[in-house]
């Protein structure tokens, strides 16, 4: 199967406040894009470290933090774009061949992920060349 084009975009969730505090809500093709599959969610995030360095070859993923804040380096091989990723009303969509990394976890952060499909590590491109090869296809 052929992948997927890379594509990210910053969305701004409608968030629901009043006196007793906020509350946002992600509902599948409507606020979020895609059917959700999997959420999954990255927490105590050891001091200086970098994960991600990877790209997805159909997935697409909602990432949202939750808590606390992180930066995302993406990269669609022609264009790198750095994205701090903060407030529980952001939210970062990307779909397809991204090559990303992620840095600069507060210790408070919590990256909350939905994605369209369940786990499967053959979704994986983890060697930079071969994720170049893939976009030059
Ligand atoms: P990985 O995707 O490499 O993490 P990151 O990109 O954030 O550095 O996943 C880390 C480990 O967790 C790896 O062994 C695969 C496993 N894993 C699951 O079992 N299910 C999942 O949904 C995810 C995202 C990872």
């Amino acid at each position: 199967m052929l992948a997927l084009a890379g594509r990210h975009e910053c969305l701004t969730l409608n968030t629901i406040a009043d006196v007793r505090g906020g509350l946002v809500a992600l509902e599948a093709l409507h606020n979020v894009p895609f059917e959700i599959k999997r959420v999954y969610y990255l927490f105590d995030t050891a001091k200086g470290v970098k994960r991600g360095f990877h790209a997805h070859k159909q997935l697409k993923q909602l990432a949202i933090c939750v808590s606390g804040s992180c930066q995302f380096l993406l990269d669609n091989g022609s264009q790198k774009e750095s994205i701090t990723l903060e407030g529980v009303d952001k939210a970062l969509y990307m779909e397809g061949l991204i090559w990303r990394e992620m840095s600069e976890f507060t210790s408070d952060c919590v990256l909350m992920v939905l994605a369209n499909a369940y786990y499967d590590e053959a979704d994986y491109i983890r060697n930079y060349q071969t994720f170049l090869e893939f976009i030059s296809r």
